[in-house]
């Protein structure tokens, strides 16, 4: 059986994760899948649960602003200031900084075998408490099976490991709804978004004055380990056909498919045009509420045995929607302009 773990009991919650076993926790972004990070066959253990492959690095959440200092490798005296400024200003938040490891700290099941580590302080009280209660940074993939959305609620975790994990810190939804935004400090020629997230470009660059972030992708030769493996992997698929598709598109697209079988997600004032005999799921009024419900309703319809597909908002190509379309479009099955 899977435990639902409330504030009252953490110190257990602790104790189960010092033991090895895997307890689920909240976060701002999305729900991970917790294990102590110095115990290399509970780390084994959350790739084996989740399905994930091996050379996909997991990302280390601490509970202070200051612990970074004692996981990293000696790096310059420009970068260590920015790192310092960055995590004052954005940290406890969404925002996961990959730095030089020092040697020995992590074991490479939980770097990929990288030499880097991803280090994120998550805005959660309970979750921090938790992390300190337990003596050691723990990993924390997001808590979802292998390629499945995100999860953004304690049901949605339930859904995919019930039964299989010894817990989950009970929480309400969260609050943002899509994974932190992670940087790339370790690379002295620059500094790079390895994956879009809550913290735009623009974002991180006016909280810290003097940062300057490359708008360029890394290009990755062919037999280069990816800088961020997971954005390799086909990800965030419900069990249905997807289709995202521009605002104008939809009611158009929607009349070309059956009420019986097909379902919509978009934002309110797109779905006062649809039909009521479909089937809809509502994104609230704006790229924000769509942000925050995107994973849920990916997942809304995965255990209804008529829908097999379903229509969503595509957003608009801004900076602000780019979290957003980056989820969609490697969701989609189909996508619509
Ligand atoms: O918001 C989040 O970041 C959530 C919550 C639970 O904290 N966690 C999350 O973890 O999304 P995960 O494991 O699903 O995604 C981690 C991403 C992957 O794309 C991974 O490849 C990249 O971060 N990553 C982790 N460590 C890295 C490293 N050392 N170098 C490059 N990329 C790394
Ligand atoms: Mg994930």
């Amino acid at each position: 059986m899977t435990k639902i773990y409330t504030e009252k009991n953490i110190d257990q919650a602790a104790e189960q994760l010092q033991r090895g076993e895997l307890i689920a926790f909240p976060t701002e972004t999305v729900f991970g899948l917790g294990a102590i990070a110095n115990n290399e066959e509970a780390v084994k253990n959350v790739y084996k649960v989740k399905g994930r492959p091996s050379d996909n690095p997991l990302i280390v959440h601490i509970h202070s602003k200051e612990a970074w200092r004692e996981y990293i490798d000696d790096i310059s005296k420009d970068r260590l200031q920015l790192v310092e400024q960055l995590a004052d200003k954005l940290w406890p938040g969404p925002l996961t900084m990959v730095l030089p490891v020092k040697a020995g700290m992590f074991n490479p099941t939980v770097t990929g075998g990288l030499d880097t580590v991803g280090l994120r302080m998550p805005d959660h009280p309970l979750t921090l408490k938790l992390i300190e209660a337990t003596g050691f940074p723990l990993v924390g993939p997001s808590a979802n099976l292998s390629g499945k959305p995100s999860p953004t609620t304690v049901d949605h975790v339930m859904h995919d490991f019930n039964g299989k994990i010894a817990g989950v810190l009970n929480s309400a939804p969260t609050r943002i709804g899509v994974e932190s935004t992670v940087i790339d400090l370790s690379d002295p020629d620059g500094i790079y978004i390895l994956r879009p997230g809550y913290y735009t470009k623009t974002m991180i660059e006016s909280a810290v004055p003097g940062i300057h972030i490359s708008s360029k992708r890394k290009v990755l030769g062919i037999d280069e380990t990816p800088k961020a493996p997971g954005m390799k992997y086909r990800h965030y698929s419900p069990d249905l056909e997807v289709i995202a598709i521009e605002r104008q598109g939809i009611a158009q697209e929607v009349k070309q498919h059956s009420a019986q079988t097909t379902a919509v997600a978009a934002t309110d004032a797109v779905l006062s045009h649809i039909d009521p005999a479909y089937q809809m799921f509502s994104l609230g009024k704006d790229a924000t509420s769509a942000t925050h419900q995107l994973f849920a309703a990916l997942r809304a319809f995965d255990d209804s045995s008529e829908i097999t597909t379903l229509i969503i908002e595509l957003l608009p190509d801004t900076e602000e929607n780019q979290a957003y379309r980056n989820r969609l479009l490697k969701a989609a099955s189909t996508i619509k302009k």
